[in-house]
C-alpha cells in the first residue's frame, strides 16, 4: 500500500471536490423510486432521526462537511442555522458555489427529490432547496484536531453536532480519535445531540485517481469514544453498505445518535 497518499498536505494537494462528488454521491444515481446514490441509507437514517422532531434547536454544526450538502437536507427543517465546515478550501468553495447558485455548482436535485420523497412529497424539492440555502448560514474552515477547530472563530455551543465520514480521515489513530470526539463533544450544549456516520475498517479511499489513507474504525471504537466524551448513545446502527470495488474498502458503515445529559 506504498501508493497511498498519507497526511493532510497530500489531501490538500490532491483532493478534487468534483471528483469526490462524482465518485461517491453520483454513484448509480438513477431517479425514482430511490435516488440510487450510495448515500441513500445515510439519507434514510438522517430522515428518520430528524423527522421524530426531538432533535432540533438553533444551531447544527457539521464537521468535515466536504463538498456535500446531502447530510443537511432533512436537518434544515429543524434548525435555524446550519454551519458547515471543512479542512479543505476547495470543499468550502464547492458549497459556497451551490449557495450562490453558480452554474458550475454540483446539481443536488436527485438527492433533494429523494429526501422530499421520504418526507412524503417529492414535488416540493425546489422549496427544500431554497430552505436549505437559507439555513446554511456559514461555511467555515475547520481542523477537527485542533482544541478550537474553527480558530480564530469561536462558536457558541450547538444543539447538534453532525459529522459524516470525516473523522476517520481527520484522525491518524484511535487515541487521537478519542480525544477529538471528546473535544467536539464539548461544542454541544447539555441536552444536545451528536450524530456520526462513519465507515468501518477502511484502509484507503479513492477520489478520482488519488488513493488516500484512512484510519480503520470499529463500532466499539466509535461507541467507546462517544461514551468517554460523556454522551448517552441513543442508537448505533449499521448502514449496510459497501462501496463499489476499488473505491473504498469499508466493510460497512455505522450511524450513531447520542445525547449529552443535561
Ligand atoms: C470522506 S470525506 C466526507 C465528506 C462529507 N462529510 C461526506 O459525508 O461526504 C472526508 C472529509 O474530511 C475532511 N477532513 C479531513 N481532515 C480534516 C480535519 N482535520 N478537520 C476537518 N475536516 C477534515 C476532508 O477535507 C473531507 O472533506
Amino acid at each position: 500500500m506504498e501508493d497511498k497518499l498519507i497526511g493532510r498536505e497530500a489531501l490538500k494537494q490532491n483532493f478534487v471536490a468534483k471528483e469526490y462528488l462524482t465518485t461517491y454521491v453520483s454513484v448509480g444515481c438513477g431517479g425514482p423510486p430511490t435516488c440510487g446514490t450510495i448515500y441513500a441509507p445515510a439519507l434514510e437514517k438522517l430522515h428518520k432521526t430528524f423527522s421524530r422532531g426531538d432533535i432540533r434547536g438553533d444551531t447544527l454544526i457539521d464537521i468535515g462537511s466536504g463538498p456535500t450538502i446531502y447530510q443537511h437536507v432533512s436537518a434544515c427543517e429543524y434548525f435555524q442555522e446550519i454551519i458547515t465546515s471543512d479542512f479543505l478550501e476547495q470543499n468550502q468553495e464547492e458549497i459556497k458555489k451551490w449557495l450562490k447558485k453558480d452554474p458550475e455548482a454540483y446539481d443536488w436535485s436527485l438527492i433533494l427529490k429523494y429526501v422530499c420523497e421520504l418526507e412524503g412529497n417529492r414535488e416540493k424539492w425546489m422549496e427544500k432547496e431554497e430552505k436549505l440555502r437559507r439555513t446554511i448560514k456559514r461555511v467555515l474552515p475547520c481542523d477537527a484536531t485542533l482544541p478550537n477547530p474553527f480558530d480564530p472563530v469561536v462558536l457558541p455551543p450547538a444543539d447538534c453536532l453532525l459529522s459524516t465520514f470525516a473523522l476517520e480521515v481527520a484522525c491518524k489513530d484511535h487515541s487521537i480519535y478519542r480525544s477529538v470526539v471528546k473535544n467536539l463533544g464539548a461544542l454541544v450544549k447539555p441536552g444536545g445531540h451528536l450524530i456520526f456516520a462513519a465507515t468501518l475498517g477502511v484502509s484507503y479511499w479513492m477520489v478520482g485517481p488519488s488513493k488516500f489513507d484512512c484510519m480503520a474504525l470499529t463500532p466499539e471504537v466509535v461507541e467507546g469514544a462517544v461514551k468517554d466524551a460523556g454522551f448517552e448513545i441513543l442508537s448505533c446502527e449499521s448502514l449496510g453498505f459497501t462501496f463499489p470495488p476499488g473505491i473504498c474498502d469499508a466493510y460497512d458503515a455505522l450511524f450513531l445518535v447520542a445525547r449529552k445529559p443535561k
